[in-house]
């Protein structure tokens, strides 16, 4: 199938990619002019493991091609993603100037020739943004026997976004006719995924449930993981022992420094946004959101608690991306720690495995002479740290583990006296 992917951010790049490596014919589009000039030179502007190789094979293969040039893409293809950013305005809504942006040009496309397109919204986006698309397209000309707009979110994770495109646990079509869902089954049929059909708005809402739902249930453990530190539990044991209820799930029990990335925060503020402007108080978003934002302060609160005044104190903070296996740090918790310590006065040392941000080449650097160590992202390299070699650098460090990546025990072992969260 011939198809236009238009923004080619971590979702669109990736979606390209994987379309293209099953045999479909993709162009990648972009507005931002370097960013294209880059890809067409195989470079990735991001981190994201494996999609350098596959850019770099599925353009040789002539599969996968990169353009700045809507109209060319649009004409070209019979089906068109839309996988721009809807970031959020300041009251949280979703900002979705780019996705209208992109509608509009698609539609002057249109006008130029003839011939059925189906339109698809993968970026993530308020429930009746599939109605504004179709209204743009309607509006500016084009005529309702060409086109259908489908709303099909993505649900792929930063760090193994390849392998979470290839074997999705669903494939989410929403659709208004056989004809539009049963063209975009067609295109995901390699998969051999599981593919449900429903309504556009309910489609839209599945995406927004979902991250919200996952953001609700990091709010919760890190909730018990403050109760347990009041009562004398260990949040990890709890997690675990309410984890093997298949009810509940071990996944996302992980307790910590909260939710951050470029898509919990923003899409439990929007949906929140959208529950209020449908006259719907939404009461236990509100409190994720709440628990959320609170997390990082009792953290900063236990580093003062036990250090003290900070003026001038060396401080490491290692891992600053949102989660390991990405560079990405759009609202990631490691930046407010920073900040609170910088704003507290601390001298902060600032490591990453894959960060621009990040001072120092390896962890060990980082935390020479320091008092503290602050571990903000459970990357795999800080698991087998040589904490030996950590005390011989930083003989009285105190370490505060944001992720709860340390055995108490180890810790206790090799003389490190160590503060995680709900332990
Ligand atoms: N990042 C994730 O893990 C993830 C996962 C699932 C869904 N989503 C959703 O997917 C959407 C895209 O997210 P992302 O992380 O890929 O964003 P991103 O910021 O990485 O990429 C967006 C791209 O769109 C381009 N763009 C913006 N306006 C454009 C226009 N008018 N024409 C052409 N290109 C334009 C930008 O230049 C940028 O390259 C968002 O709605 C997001 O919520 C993201």
């Amino acid at each position: 199938m011939k198809i236009a992917v238009v923004g080619s951010g971590y979702v669109g790049l990736v979606t390209g990619a994987c379309l293209a490596n099953l045999g479909h014919e993709v162009i990648c589009v972009d507005k931002d002019k370097k960013r294209i000039s880059s890809l067409k030179k195989a470079i990735v502007p991001f981190y994201e493991p494996g999609l350098p190789e596959l850019v770099k094979k599925n353009q040789k293969a002539k599969r996968l091609s990169f353009s700045s040039d809507l109209s060319f893409a649009v004409i070209a293809s019979e089906v068109v993603f839309i996988a721009v950013g809807t970031p959020p305005k300041k009251d949280g809504e979703a900002d979705v100037s780019a996705v209208r942006a992109v509608a509009e040009g698609i539609a002057l496309a249109m006008m130029k020739k003839d011939g059925f397109k189906v339109i698809v919204n993968k970026s993530t986006v308020p429930v009746g943004m599939g109605d504004i698309v179709t209204k743009i397209l309607l509006e500016e000309g084009v005529d309702d026997e060409l086109f259908s707009v489908v709303s099909n979110p993505e649900f792929l994770r930063e760090g193994s976004a390849i392998s979470d495109f290839m074997h999705p646990d669903r494939i989410v079509i929403g659709a208004s006719n056989n004809r539009a869902f049963n063209l975009i089954t067609e295109l995901y049929r390699p998969l051999n995924a599981h593919i449900i059909f429903t309504s556009v708005k309910s489609a839209e809402l599945i995406k927004y449930a979902s991250n919200s739902f996952l953001a609700t249930k990091i709010s919760f453990i890190n909730e018990i993981a403050n109760i347990c530190e009041k009562v004398g539990s260990d949040v990890t044991e709890v997690a675990y022992g309410m984890g093997l209820d298949k009810r509940i799930g071990g996944q996302f029990l992980n307790p910590g420094l909260g939710y951050g990335g470029s898509c919990f925060p923003k899409d439990v503020s929007a949906l929140i946004h959208l529950a209020k402007k449908s006259g719907y108080e939404p009461k236990i978003l509100n409190a994720a959101g709440a628990v959320n934002n609170n997390q990082i302060n009792l953290f900063i609160k236990k580093i003062h608690k036990r250090l003290g005044n900070l003026k001038n104190k060396k401080i490491a903070v290692l891992g600053l991306a949102f989660k390991p296996e990405t560079d990405d740090l759009r609202d990631a918790p490691s930046l407010k720690v920073v900040a609170a310590l910088k704003k507290a006065k601390a001298k902060v040392a600032v490591y990453d495995p894959v960060s621009k941000l990040s001072e120092f080449t390896n962890p060990y650097d980082a935390v020479k002479g320091v008092e503290a160590i602050v571990f903000a992202t459970e990357w795999n390299e800080f698991r087998e740290l040589d904490f030996e070699r950590v005390k011989k650098l930083a003989p009285n460090a105190i370490v505060f583990d944001g992720r709860n990546i340390y055995d108490k025990k180890r810790m206790a072992e090799v003389g490190i006296e160590y503060y995680g969260v709900g332990r």
